[in-house]
């Protein structure tokens, strides 16, 4: 049996309004779009102002351990150390690294170099200059999860990748500007999609981001090459990451069958990949987490 809140009990959302003086014109807005067949987020994956303020405390571990790598990556470094300054940067602000022991995930934060396309482990790997790498932190601070990732150039990289990685980044940038409510999904994964190709590159397809907050992954399964106008709603309070792989050559990936985790480009040419975590906004979006 479904209850249907009355119009006087207190909101769904934790405000402690009544119901019909707080969201109920809201729920009417996202039953008629679910009505036109519209693919509409439940309301469980819906931020609460409290769950945004949990996933902001969260988000603020998992910058400064970004900014922390950024200050100390450089030539000679091995994959490990990002691992032990990730691991111990987060427990010393009160977190939890996400990544470590996330189905079987053997360590505290995925780092993939060059051809590596993501969910790289750290190892004793020796940072060169020219790698291009991409470190992808996640954390849980109280339940609440945030999760980013960005590319480091290590010492004089090719123009080549010096450009992958630019124009990734811009990728990221040109989806975020797609992302405000009761728009589509496909608005964004569209908008990625178009500049990776104008520049001659190619999507990764079977992997994407995801709804995050309350669960590392929730949905929607976030893809890059949709369409414009398709997609799910993107309704106040969804929060979701833009994460797109980007490939200098082709498209195909394969994942390393010794650990299991670990995916790389067919061709061995290089991929770069940003992760921002974002909060759709009454009047637009809200980047929680870079
Ligand atoms: N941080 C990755 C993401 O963006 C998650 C990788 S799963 C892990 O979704 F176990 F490898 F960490
Ligand atoms: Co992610």
């Amino acid at each position: 049996m479904i209850h249907k809140i009355g119009r006087n009990d207190p909101c769904w959302c934790g405000s402690g309004k009544k119901y019909k003086l707080c969201h109920e014109a809201f729920d009417a807005k996202v039953d008629s779009y679910r009505k036109k067949g519209i693919k509409v987020p439940g309301r469980e994956l819906l931020k609460t102002p409290e769950q945004i303020a949990g996933i902001k405390e969260s988000a603020k571990i998992n910058v400064a351990v970004l900014d922390y790598v950024a200050e100390h990556i450089k030539a000679g470094v091995t994959t490990n150390d990002i691992n032990e300054w990730v691991d111990r940067v987060t427990r010393e602000m009160g977190g939890i690294p996400a990544p470590l022991d996330y189905e079987g995930f053997p360590k505290s934060v995925c780092t993939s170099i060059n051809d590596q396309v993501c969910h790289g482990i750290p190892d004793d790997t020796v940072l060169c200059d020219g790698d291009i790498i991409n470190v992808d932190v996640s954390t849980i601070l109280n339940g609440y999860f945030s999760d980013s990732s960005r590319m480091f150039c290590i010492g004089k990289v090719s123009p080549e990748k010096e450009r992958l990685v630019r124009v990734t980044k811009e990728c990221v940038e040109l989806g975020l500007k797609e992302v405000k409510p009761w728009g589509f999904l496909g608005d964004m994964s569209q908008a990625v999609h178009d500049h990776a190709v104008a520049n001659g590159y190619t999507v990764v397809r079977e992997i994407g981001g995801h709804g995050v907050g309350l669960e590392f992954h929730e949905e929607p399964w976030v893809g890059y090459n949709g369409k414009r106008g398709t997609d799910m709603l993107l309704v106040p309070g969804l929060m979701f990451t833009i994460e797109p792989m980007v490939n200098a050559g082709c498209q195909e990936i394969f994942v390393d069958d010794e650990n299991d985790w670990t995916v790389y480009t067919d061709d061995g040419e290089p991929s770069a990949q940003w992760e921002i975590q974002v909060l759709v906004t009454e009047d637009g979006a809200e980047v929680i987490s870079w």
